[in-house]
C-alpha cells in the first residue's frame, strides 16, 4: 500500500470516557450517576459488571498520561464526571472532583499532551433523573452551570471543548430502547431528551465561549451511512427514515435550524410524537441549538443496512439494522465499513457545510489477548485502524477539513451494556491487577504519529 501523508499539524489522540475507566466511584464526594444506578440494576449489563472499579483511572491517572506520552499522543479526549462535580446535579460544587481533572489537566499539558475535555459523556447524577433527566427541560439549565463550573475552572489551560457525546446514544437508547442508562422505553421521553441535550448544548457554547479564551467549542455525534438492504421501495423508504433519525435528527438542528420534516411526520404518524408537549419548532431553541461552533466531532463505527420488516417499532434499532451480508464484523457484531467513514466526512461537508471536523472515535473491539510472552498480536485492530485512517486521507484530499483523529480507546474498558465482555482497547487492561500492556496496534500507531503518514 502506498504511504498517505497527512497535513501537517493534523491531531493524532486516543480518547476515553469517565465511567468507562475511572472507577473510585464513591470517592472525593461523587454522587451517584445514572450508569451507576443502571449497572446495578438486574440482568442490564452482560456479564453483571459495573465502573466501580473500571481501569482505576482515577488512581492511575498519572501512569496514563505517562502511557499517552510514551505512545507519542498529541492530543488526549476524556470526559469529566458531572456527578464528582455536582453530586447532587446542581448547588454544592465538589471542588475535590474538580481538582483531579485539574491535576490531570495539568500533567498532560507538561507532557506536551492537549486535552479535549468533553463535558457529558452519558453519566448524568441520578438525582436529576428522579426529576426526569433529559426528558425533563429543567436539565437544561443544570448543565449549563454544571459547564460554567467545569469551564471556569480549567478553560485557562483546556482549550478543545465538546459539550455532548452522542446525544442520539445519550437519547434514544437510554430512553427509548431501554439498553443504555436510565434504561426508559418511552419514546416521547426519548425525543423531548433530544431537544434537551440540543438545547443545552446550544446555550452551553456561549458560556464555555467566555470563560475559556480562544476556546474551540464543538459537539460530537456518532454518524454513519444508512443504505437500504434490498431494492425495494419499502427498504429504500426505512434507510430515509434511520437515516433521519440517526444522522439528521441532529446534524438539522445544529446546521439549519430545524428537525427534519419527514422524520417529524413519520414520529407524528408512528404516534411517537406529541407536537404540543415538545416545542420542536420553537424559534427561539432552534436559534440556540444551531449556536456558531468551531469543530463537529465526528464518532464513526460502521454503517447501517436497513429492512423495512425490521424496524417497525425500532424497538432493538442498533442490532436489527446492521445487517449487511457478506461482510467482515468485528467481535461487537459491528460491520467493518471503512469507506463508510470517507462518505460520511464528504457529506458533512457537502450538504452541512461543516467548516472544521474530527474524527472524535473510530476503533474496533477485538478480544485478542496476550500470548505466552505477553504479547497482544492485534492485527485485525490495525488493519481496521489503517482502512478508516486511508478513508480518512481520501476525504481530506477531495477537500474536507478534517483537522484530527481520536482512536477509541486508549484502554480497554467498561463497554456499556456489553460490560467487559468487548475490548477497543489499543492498550490491554488485566482487570485482575490493572497492568496495562501496550497491544501492537498501541506501537502500529505510535509509528503512524511519528510519520504522519498510514501505510
Ligand atoms: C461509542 C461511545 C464510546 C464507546 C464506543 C465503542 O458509542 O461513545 O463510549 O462505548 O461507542
Amino acid at each position: 500500500m502506498s504511504r498517505r501523508e497527512f497535513p501537517e499539524g493534523f491531531v493524532w489522540g486516543a480518547a476515553t470516557s469517565a465511567y468507562q475507566i475511572e472507577g473510585a466511584t464513591h470517592e472525593d464526594g461523587r454522587g451517584e450517576s445514572i450508569w451507576d444506578r443502571f449497572a446495578k440494576t438486574p440482568s442490564k449489563i452482560e456479564d453483571a459488571s459495573n465502573g466501580d472499579v473500571a481501569c482505576d483511572h482515577y488512581h492511575r491517572w498519572r501512569g496514563d498520561v505517562a502511557l499517552m506520552k510514551r505512545l507519542g499522543l498529541a492530543a488526549y479526549r476524556f470526559s469529566i464526571a458531572w456527578p464528582r462535580i455536582f453530586p447532587l446535579g446542581r448547588g454544592a460544587l465538589e471542588r475535590r472532583g474538580l481538582d483531579f481533572y485539574s491535576r490531570l489537566v495539568d500533567e498532560l499539558l507538561s507532557e506536551g499532551i492537549e486535552p479535549f475535555a468533553t463535558l457529558f459523556h452519558w453519566d448524568l447524577p441520578q438525582v436529576l433523573e428522579d426529576e426526569g433527566g433529559w426528558a425533563n427541560r429543567s436539565t437544561v439549565a443544570a448543565f449549563v452551570d454544571y459547564a460554567d463550573a467545569v469551564s471556569r475552572c480549567l478553560g485557562d489551560r483546556v482549550k478543545h471543548w465538546i459539550t455532548h457525546n452522542e446525544p442520539w446514544c445519550a437519547s434514544m437508547l437510554g430512553y427509548q430502547t431501554g439498553r443504555h442508562a436510565p434504561g426508559l422505553t418511552d419514546w416521547g421521553a426519548a425525543i423531548a431528551a433530544s431537544h434537551h441535550l440540543l438545547l443545552s448544548h446550544g446555550l452551553a457554547v456561549p458560556v464555555v465561549r467566555a470563560n475559556s479564551r480562544a476556546a474551540r467549542v464543538g459537539i460530537t455525534l456518532n454518524l454513519g451511512p444508512s443504505v437500504p438492504a434490498s431494492p425495494s421501495p419499502e427498504d429504500a423508504d426505512a434507510a430515509r427514515h434511520f437515516d433521519g433519525h440517526f444522522n439528521r435528527w441532529f446534524l438539522d438542528p445544529l446546521y439549519r435550524k430545524a428537525y427534519p420534516r419527514d422524520i417529524v411526520a413519520d414520529y407524528v404518524e408512528r404516534g411517537h410524537l406529541d407536537l404540543s408537549k415538545v416545542p420542536l419548532t420553537d424559534a427561539s431553541d432552534l436559534e440556540a441549538i444551531a449556536a456558531p461552533t468551531d469543530f463537529l466531532g465526528v464518532n464513526y463505527y460502521n454503517r447501517s443496512v436497513v429492512r423495512s420488516d425490521r424496524i417497525p417499532e425500532e424497538k432493538n434499532l442498533a442490532r436489527s439494522v446492521h445487517l449487511a451480508p457478506e461482510s467482515e464484523w468485528t467481535d461487537m457484531g459491528w460491520e467493518v465499513y471503512p469507506d463508510g467513514l470517507f462518505e460520511t466526512l464528504v457529506r458533512l461537508r457537502a450538504e452541512y457545510g461543516v467548516p472544521k471536523m474530527y474524527v472524535t472515535e473510530n476503533g474496533a473491539s477485538y478480544r485478542d489477548g496476550p500470548d505466552a510472552h505477553g504479547r497482544v498480536a492485534d492485527d485485525r485492530r490495525i488493519g481496521f485502524v489503517r482502512d478508516h485512517l486511508v478513508a480518512a486521507h481520501r476525504a481530506i484530499e477531495v477537500g474536507v477539513p478534517l483537522a484530527g483523529y481520536f482512536l477509541w480507546s486508549l484502554l480497554d474498558n467498561f463497554e456499556w451494556d456489553r460490560g467487559y465482555t468487548q475490548r477497543f482497547g489499543i492498550t490491554w487492561v488485566d482487570y485482575a491487577t490493572q497492568r496495562r500492556v501496550p497491544k501492537d496496534s498501541a506501537l502500529w500507531y505510535r509509528h503512524v504519529i511519528e510519520e504522519n503518514a498510514v501505510e
